[in-house]
């Protein structure tokens, strides 16, 4: 199968997609939080994903980190730490690819065949969007190339606006 036609952009709630992994994108203390962050705890039930991240007592930024899902349709959670952005110049870009790449190796690594990616960083993280669409979609093409085992790669998007840079960036890829 052609590598694009593994990539789907889907603008919905990320807590209700029935794929075998979710990305979320969490906070270093792995403390839950607001934006998506907040949908997946409230949806997976807070306690239990607590108590499971609670485990890794925190996840460097840049890294990723598994947990079972709980409560979701899907099987698992790879909690993924995204950069803040303060300006570009800090390394951001090269700490979300590793995001990218990183929960995509994991997925390979358990076998996961479907991954729903929400929009590491792009919320109160402050990435520029159209920055962090190039990243994503080069990253996560890159790992399909390179690893057979993800069959399905859906790029979850809150909003109308989020999913046509998405869509503008796969018309525009190369692989
Ligand atoms: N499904 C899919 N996408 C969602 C959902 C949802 N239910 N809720 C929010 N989003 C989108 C936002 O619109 C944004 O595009 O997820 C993207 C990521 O935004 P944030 O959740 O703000 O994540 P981020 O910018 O990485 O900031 C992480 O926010 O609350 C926290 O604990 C989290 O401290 C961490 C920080």
């Amino acid at each position: 199968m052609p590598i694009l036609n593994k990539v789907e952009v889907l603008v919905g709630d990320i807590t209700q997609l029935d794929v075998a992994v979710i990305v979320n994108a969490a906070n270093s203390q792995l403390a839950g939080g607001g934006g998506v962050d907040g949908a997946i705890h409230e949806a997976a039930g807070y306690r239990q994903l607590q108590e499971a991240c609670a485990v890794f007592g925190g996840c460097p930024t840049g890294d990723v980190r598994l947990t079972p899902s709980f409560n979701l349709p899907s099987k698992a959670i790879i909690h993924a730490v995204g950069p803040i952005w303060r300006g570009g110049e800090q390394g951001e870009p090269d700490t979300l690819r590793s995001c990218y790449r990183k929960a995509m190796a994991v997925a390979a690594k358990e076998g996961f065949e479907s991954i729903a990616f929400s929009a590491i960083s792009c919320g109160v993280y402050g990435y520029p969007h159209e920055l962090a669409v190039v990243i994503a979609v080069n990253e996560v093409v890159c790992c399909l190339a390179q690893d057979s085992t993800v069959k399905k790669v859906i790029f979850c998007c809150f909003g109308e606006e989020m999913a046509d840079l998405y869509r503008q960036r796969l018309k525009n890829a190369t692989v």
